[in-house]
């Protein structure tokens, strides 16, 4: 038999509401809804070859063979997407990211996104956008927002197929930049997979999961009415918040080096005193992603380009979801 080929694209995306826990951690079943959007400018590219001829699963990204247990990873997702196809076959995995890993930005989510796409087409499925995004999910839970366009509410759910993503406004809805300012280029410490399993021992995490809904529902509104007053200070708290359950979680995470809560207070400045409209969001890393609106992105920028310490700057907008791509290495 042929083989079965498909090459997608996805973007990895940033959370204004923040996941961090889940109700089932084998599922990744998250305790709380999230909204994020896509990152345009970042990509990760991934062609999926499924092949008869094959004994096992092969994984290369960035040019690099993987083993271990980022092999273990891959290949357990592509399980799942072996037992919803019944096929019994082993695929090659070519992924590669358009932004230089080390970079400290989360390539979970597109890399799962694009590969679930990928995996699927070239087994001639086609997955409605929420199945599939349920499907991404389980290889990351960031990944669910990954799938659709522009931005995107993630719903807690209560099983499997409940628990997706969607889009509630396109991507021309508000142009917003993130702009990325790299603090550190190491390898964290502890992934967000291990960071999820231990958020229920942080005693915040009860009141943080308790008023999640309330800061969903007011970001989804000022999303909408593109309010940048209210989105700013829901995305701040949002983030303050999930950053205080990892830091009280046991062991404790603390993902942030001096210069990250250097950054937060120069914002926050920037904001009240010189009146730019921008906020700021972390993931578990230290790099600080700077929300701003178009018109206020290049003072922005000059500002953090005038700071030392900063690694590296990356310049992002509100993207398109996964999407399939033919190249012309494609087999016919
Ligand atoms: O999808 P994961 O397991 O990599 O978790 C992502 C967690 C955060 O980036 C910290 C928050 C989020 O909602 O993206």
């Amino acid at each position: 038999m042929l083989p079965r080929h498909a090459t997608a694209v996805a973007s990895p995306n940033i959370a204004l509401i923040k996941y961090w826990g889940n109700t089932d951690d084998a599922l990744r079943l998250p305790v709380s809804p999230s909204i994020s959007f896509n990152l345009a400018e970042l990509q990760t590219r991934t062609s999926v070859t499924w092949d008869s001829s094959l004994t096992a699963d092969h994984v290369v990204i960035n040019g690099h063979p993987v083993t271990g247990p980022a092999l273990e990873r891959v290949a357990h997702h592509l399980d799942h997407i072996r037992a919803l196809a019944e096929h019994a076959g082993f695929a090659r995995v070519d992924s590669a990211n358009n932004f230089p890993t080390g970079t400290g930005i989360a390539s979970s989510a597109s890399a799962f996104a694009a590969l679930s796409l990928a995996a699927t087409s070239a087994l001639e499925m086609t997955l409605p956008e929420r199945e599939l995004s349920a499907l991404a999910r389980l290889g990351s839970g960031s990944a669910s927002r990954s799938i659709p366009d522009g931005f995107v509410a993630w719903y807690t759910g209560e099983d499997h197929a409940s628990s997706f993503a969607e889009s509630f406004a396109p991507t021309t809805h508000w142009s917003l930049v993130d702009l990325i300012a790299v603090v550190s280029q190491e390898h964290k410490s502890t992934g967000s997979t291990a960071g999820h399993r231990i958020a229920p021992t942080s005693p915040l995490q009860a009141a943080r999961i308790a008023t999640a809904q309330e800061r969903f529902e007011c970001c989804r509104d000022a999303v909408l009415g593109r309010d940048f007053a209210a989105l700013a200070e829901v995305v701040e708290l949002d983030n303050n918040v999930m950053h205080g359950v990892m830091m009280t979680s046991t062991p404790p995470l603390l993902y942030w080096e001096p210069l990250t809560l250097n950054l937060i207070k120069l914002v926050r400045q920037w904001r009240e005193e010189d009146g730019l409209a921008v906020c700021y969001t972390i993931d578990a890393g230290p790099n600080v992603h700077c929300i701003c609106t178009a018109q206020a992105a290049a003072e922005v920028e000059n500002r953090l380009r005038a700071l030392p310490g900063i690694l590296d700057l990356r310049r992002a907008t509100p993207g398109a979801g996964a999407h399939l791509v033919s190249t012309p290495t494609d087999p016919a």
